[in-house]
């Protein structure tokens, strides 16, 4: 089996591919490494057939529907998933050919209704069921400490103690342990009684992840993260220096407009000189009254540069190709020492 791990913050997903046939699946892919998965495939001569999420995370970005689009596979989770974008949906016990690889579905709800581990050859991926020394939580939803229980004791650890375990999750660096191993150290199985089961997982008291609300609505849904929306936005969007700016304002250089997004009260406590006013708010309503010419050269500016560049976007899309975002915003021209202007009577 040709395997590889990546790992990002403490998140793990996993290439595996059969040597003879170069089939490949890559299980819980992660959006900020979307490049990375594709280059990994490449690198081993891999085709990847599945791109496999153990379960619906909650903490972080799923990259299977990117990937999917990309490479035209199917996005494969349990039958319980909610996410509407799933091409197919596994039952416990079920399998998927991989070349001459097997990986066989084991149905282990808890962490989420919908959370599986993956059996191939002599290792299991456990998602977020089972981690190293610790499980997956049960208090976000979907989540169930009895079924969490009934999941690891009735399920997963019936399999081979021999299993190379690897989790979707690892803060300390280690790659695999075996069932065996987490059977006999991990201090969550050592709650074998139900009840005592259930009293350990719901008084955790843990945080909430970081971007949990963003995650699901993603996950569950498909749609965009604001990073990937901003992304999408900077793909086609050519940027300009705070210099540059600064330079081509003192040499009044061209016909550079200088179009300030930002809301009424932002614009009016200081802009760049010259600066046109145009909220991004009401940009693609107004821009034929205000903007004449296609050709126009402009800069657009928000405060922080996040909004200027998908108003420069929105801008290039409605055929304005001379739009240009400026990279910071003027919250950095300020800090630069730049000048600012104020309008008259304000
Ligand atoms: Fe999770």
């Amino acid at each position: 089996m040709i395997f590889e791990t990546v790992a990002s913050g403490g998140c793990r997903s996993y290439l595996i591919g059969c040597e003879e046939s170069c089939a490949a699946a890559l299980i819980d892919p992660e959006l900020s490494q979307l490049d990375r998965y594709t280059a990994l495939a490449a690198r081993h001569g891999l085709r990847v057939h599945y791109l496999i999420d153990t379960h619906t995370h909650a903490d972080h970005f799923s990259a299977t529907r990117q990937l999917a689009r990309q490479l035209d596979v199917p996005v494969v989770m349990h039958r319980a998933s909610p996410a509407p974008f799933v091409d197919l949906r596994l039952e416990g016990g079920e399998m998927l050919a991989i070349g001459r690889l097997r990986l066989q579905a084991l149905h282990t709800p808890g962490h989420t209704r919908d959370s599986m581990c993956l059996c191939v050859g002599d290792r299991v991926f456990t998602g977020d069921t089972l981690l190293f020394g610790a499980t997956g939580r049960t208090d976000l939803p979907s989540g169930d400490a009895g079924s969490l229980h009934d999941s690891l004791f009735g399920s997963l650890l019936k399999l081979d103690p021999a299993l190379l375990v690897f989790p979707a999750h690892e803060y300390k660096g280690r790659s695999h342990s075996t069932l065996a191993q987490e059977a006999a150290e991990n201090p969550r199985l050592q709650k074998k009684d139900r009840g005592a089961f259930i009293e350990m997982m719901q008084n955790l008291n843990l945080t909430m992840p970081t971007h949990v609300t963003e995650a699901l609505r993603t996950n569950m849904s498909g749609g965009k993260t604001v990073a990937q929306m901003l992304a999408d936005a900077a793909a086609i969007v050519p940027f300009m220096s705070l210099a540059e700016l600064k330079a081509s304002l003192e040499a009044a250089r061209g016909a550079l407009l200088v179009l300030d997004v930002r809301e009424r009260d932002a614009y009016a406590s200081g802009h760049i000189p010259g600066a046109k006013h145009l909220p991004r708010g009401q940009l693609e309503l107004r821009v034929n009254d205000e903007l004449k010419d296609p050709t126009q050269r402009m800069l657009v500016c928000c405060e922080f540069g996040r909004i200027s560049t998908l108003a420069a976007a929105t801008l290039r899309t409605m055929g304005f190709q001379g739009a240009v975002a400026l990279d910071g915003g003027v919250k950095a021209w300020r800090e630069a020492g730049h000048p600012l202007s104020t309008p008259p009577g304000s």
